[in-house]
């Protein structure tokens, strides 16, 4: 079995299918199954938000909000330091033009979503460097039992490979597996694989576990409230008290880099519906 839908993603992907699949005209570079699986999971969370990094032209996002309709609530916050041109309009859709790993984007966002349910999606740069970071900061906005979903964990051989020089090399894949080492919050949810075929192979992460918060490690036996959320800052001291799953240890240096830094969120771009806009870059030196 497992030949044959290898067989088919590879056919998929090598022959460019993702980049004719689309919403209303405009292009989703998505597999179907994978848009499937994103309306079960607005459906069953119905989030308050819905985060995509990495907005190309604007079809996918354009798809959440019409999900977002039809539930009568949600709004999408789509973030691209490069969007395409001719980006689809939708009162329910903010497009963000910045850096998917700009603290100052995070806390606009997390402001904008006054501690609702989000959903999140990573769909920008396919580096492991990259989606480490993405992953260190975004997960802080995902409650318990909603999704942080980390695209394109297909290439570097899970089981294709991309074409584009930049984005060889460890991935998205290896990037979730160093997150998930770290943070014991999230686990893959293979309910999510269920038509075997996805673009995303371990990357639906669904939030399990309980929050860390300074507090958390000094009182454990404190639980805090699973529904409300208010954990976006981590001290920077609590990097190396990041529970590593097998064995304690410390964080990447990357991780340990961007745990800390997500401490100094301060700054707040203005997000404006269905507009682009730009933000200001977070100060200090960028980590790895
Ligand atoms: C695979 S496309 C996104 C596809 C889109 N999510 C969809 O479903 O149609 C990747 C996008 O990430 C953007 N990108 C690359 N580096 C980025 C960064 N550091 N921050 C934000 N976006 C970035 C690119 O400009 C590109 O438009």
């Amino acid at each position: 079995m497992t030949d044959g839908v290898d067989g088919y993603h590879k056919a998929f992907y090598y022959s460019r299918l993702w980049d004719q699949v689309e919403r209303f005209g405009h292009k989703c570079l998505e597999h179907p199954n994978d848009l499937w699986i994103y309306q079960e999971l607005v459906g069953r969370i119905r989030p308050d938000a819905i985060v995509e990094t990495g907005t190309a032209f604007g079809g996918t996002a354009l798809y959440l909000a019409h999900l977002a309709d039809i539930l009568g609530k949600g709004h999408v916050y789509s973030i691209d330091n490069d969007p395409q041109p001719n980006l689809p309009s939708h009162d329910r859709v903010s497009y963000i033009t910045a850096s998917s790993t700009d603290p100052s984007v995070f806390a606009t966002v997390e402001e904008a979503t006054g501690g609702g349910t989000a959903l999140v999606i990573l769909d920008s740069l396919p580096t492991r460097d990259h989606v480490l970071k993405e992953l260190l900061l975004w997960s802080n906005l995902v409650i318990l039992d909603s999704y942080l979903i980390v695209e394109d964990t297909n290439i570097n051989g899970h089981p294709v490979f991309t074409d584009r020089e930049v984005e060889q090399g460890p991935g998205p894949f290896e990037a979730t597996q160093e997150f998930l080492a770290l943070d014991d919050r999230f686990e893959p949810d293979p309910a999510c694989e269920k038509f075997l075929m996805t673009l995303n192979p371990d990357g639906y992460l669904k939030r399990v576990g309980q929050r860390w918060l300074p507090h958390d490690y000094t009182t454990p036996s404190r639980t805090m409230p699973a529904t409300t959320r208010n954990e976006s800052t981590a001290a920077p001291a609590m990097v190396t008290r990041w529970r590593i799953r097998g064995s304690p240890g410390a964080a990447s240096p990357i991780a340990a880099c961007w745990v800390a830094r997500l401490s100094q969120i301060s700054t707040s771009p203005t997000v404006h519906r269905c507009r682009q806009v730009s933000s200001t870059p977070t100060a200090g030196a960028p980590c790895g």
